[in-house]
């Protein structure tokens, strides 16, 4: 059935990812050449469908770096100062792939054999250096066709190219748009092919390769394409809680002056993070945003209804999360006795979605690509926690038990979590005493499953199978495409490996 006949005859039962599967279309197209693009706003795009989520165990900038770096993005969470929180925005903003702000450099007076015997080892895997004094200030550089075994007993002052002869650009030319500013500087200049960049001072303060920006300025033709914003930058989002008074009013001040900080390192979106986003004071914290930021994409949530959509709506959120319970360490459900099985949840959601004109991004519950291929079908992202907690760009130590590889993942609203700032995303103060701070949430662990860039790497080619089943060569179509039907606790069990012992390890 078609998702409003589906849905509606479900009433009054509320249905989950693996309480349905959908029915398979006529296709002529290939999973390869789906294109799972997407968007949070009118202005923030994504090449994949998929968020890592603002958790102390899952995104910082390491993760929100890989994450983009695969097309999709990072929310770096908020149990951290503010200061700290922006330093991590401008870690990914100014992870420019191509652009080395610490370049591998050399002495004036170090031997073209010592050189070479540093490049053998492996040390350096490449052959032109620049030149610098023990205070960095860049002295000249030595290329490729010099460091060779017949001038091994050559000083590297002897042989370099002097600072002289070198063409160089400004370090304030390039800050704003290194890659842009590099294209500009190899259409000039013709046969070279390494942008030093210099400071007032005469210091070296970065290196960029023609190759690099080749590999950059060729992404959109690449499979693999980084989500990046219009200055080729990474994108990367930031969770924000409302900050209070005494009085339990907003703190403005104390807010504007966090988002201002954010923004002025180009944050592409905040996020109001809390887990009951229907009510009247995230509703003001969106609109104080809203009002002071009015170009920035917000993101706010968590809401399970079309009413809860259509409220932050119109307080100016662009983009809504939906979800309440069905993440793999939540027990507000246990707890609070509240929240709608996912997949009912985002019906509804993009019920009021479409009267008003937003997106929804399904947060929490997806353990495997097939119900992030069910969700896509609602909502225009999702959200992922436990899937990513255990790869190696997720904050937090490995440790090992009886041999096996573990990583930690807790709820935010555990009280640990709570305690180290994310309470206000469940109602209470941090500074509450235990008794008065109430657990949403567990602490876990979580096997270790290598990369982000492996884990998503499979997630995406799910989800291009689903849309090729499907016969959907983009996400609108794949939710005009999705045909629902319920599934028996006998087709669940089909539906998994059976009556086999399994030698291989699944990859979902
Ligand atoms: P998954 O299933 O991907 O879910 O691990 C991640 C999402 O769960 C939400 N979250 C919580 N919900 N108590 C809750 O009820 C918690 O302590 C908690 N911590 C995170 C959040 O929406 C996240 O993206």
């Amino acid at each position: 059935l078609a998702a409003d006949d589906f849905f509606k005859s479900n009433r009054p039962v509320a249905l989950t990812f693996d309480d349905v599967s959908l029915a398979t279309r006529y296709s002529q197209i290939l999973p390869r050449d789906t294109d799972l693009a997407t968007s949070l706003s009118d202005t923030l795009r994504l090449q994949i469908p998929i968020i890592s989520s603002d958790m102390d165990t899952v995104t910082e900038s390491r993760m929100a770096i890989a994450m983009a770096l695969n097309g999709g993005m990072g929310l770096i969470h908020y149990n951290m100062t503010p200061k700290d929180q922006v330093r991590e925005v401008a870690r990914v903003k100014r992870h420019i792939h191509g652009f080395l702000q610490d370049p591998i450099t050399i002495r004036p007076d170090m031997l073209i054999g010592d050189l070479l015997a540093r490049i053998e080892q492996k040390t350096f895997s490449f052959s032109t250096f620049p030149v610098t004094d023990e205070n960095g200030v860049l002295l000249g550089l030595v290329s490729g066709n010099v460091v060779k075994e017949r001038y091994k007993t050559k000083k590297i002052a002897d042989v370099m190219t002097p600072r002289a002869d070198l063409i160089t650009e400004h370090l304030n030319a390039v800050t704003k748009d290194p890659i842009k500013a590099a294209d500009t500087f190899f259409n000039q200049h013709i046969g070279i092919n390494k942008m030093l960049v210099v400071d007032d001072a005469g210091k070296l303060r970065g290196m960029v390769t023609s190759r690099d920006v080749e590999s950059i300025t060729n992404e959109a033709k690449s499979q693999r394409k980084p989500a990046r914003d219009a200055n080729f930058r990474l994108v990367v989002g930031a969770a924000i809680g409302p900050v209070r008074n005494p009085d339990g009013s907003l703190d403005r001040e104390k807010i504007v002056s966090h988002v201002s900080a954010l923004v002025a390192e180009n944050v592409d979106v905040v996020a109001i993070s809390t887990a009951h986003g229907h009510t009247a004071g995230v509703g003001d914290m969106v609109k104080l945003v809203r009002d002071a930021f009015p170009e920035l994409t917000i993101i706010a949530g968590n809401v399970t209804s079309a009413s809860g959509v259509e409220y932050l709506a119109d307080c100016g959120a662009n983009a809504i999360k939906v979800g309440q319970g069905p993440g793999s360490i939540c027990t507000t459900r246990i707890v609070a006795g509240i929240g709608i099985p996912q997949l009912t949840a985002l019906y509804t959601a993009s019920k009021g979605a479409a009267a008003k004109g937003v997106r929804i991004i399904a947060d929490g519950g997806i353990t495997k690509s097939g119900d992030i291929v069910k969700a896509l079908t609602l909502a225009d992202s999702v959200i992922l926690g436990g899937l990513l907690a255990g790869c190696r760009e997720a904050p937090g130590e490995i440790m090992e038990i009886n041999g096996k590889f573990y990583k930690q993942y807790r709820g935010m609203g555990t009280l640990a979590a709570m305690k180290a700032g994310s309470a206000a995303r469940y109602g209470h103060d941090k500074n509450d005493t235990a008794r008065k701070l109430t657990a949403e949430g567990i602490e876990a662990l979580k096997e270790v499953s290598g990369s982000t860039d492996d884990v998503l790497g499979n997630l995406i080619g799910g989800i291009q199978s689903g849309m090729g089943y499907l016969g959907a060569k983009s996400l609108p179509e794949l939710r005009a495409n999705a045909r629902y039907m319920r599934v028996s606790p006998a087709g669940q069990k089909e539906a998994s490996p059976h009556d086999v012992i399994e030698v291989s390890t699944r990859k979902q």
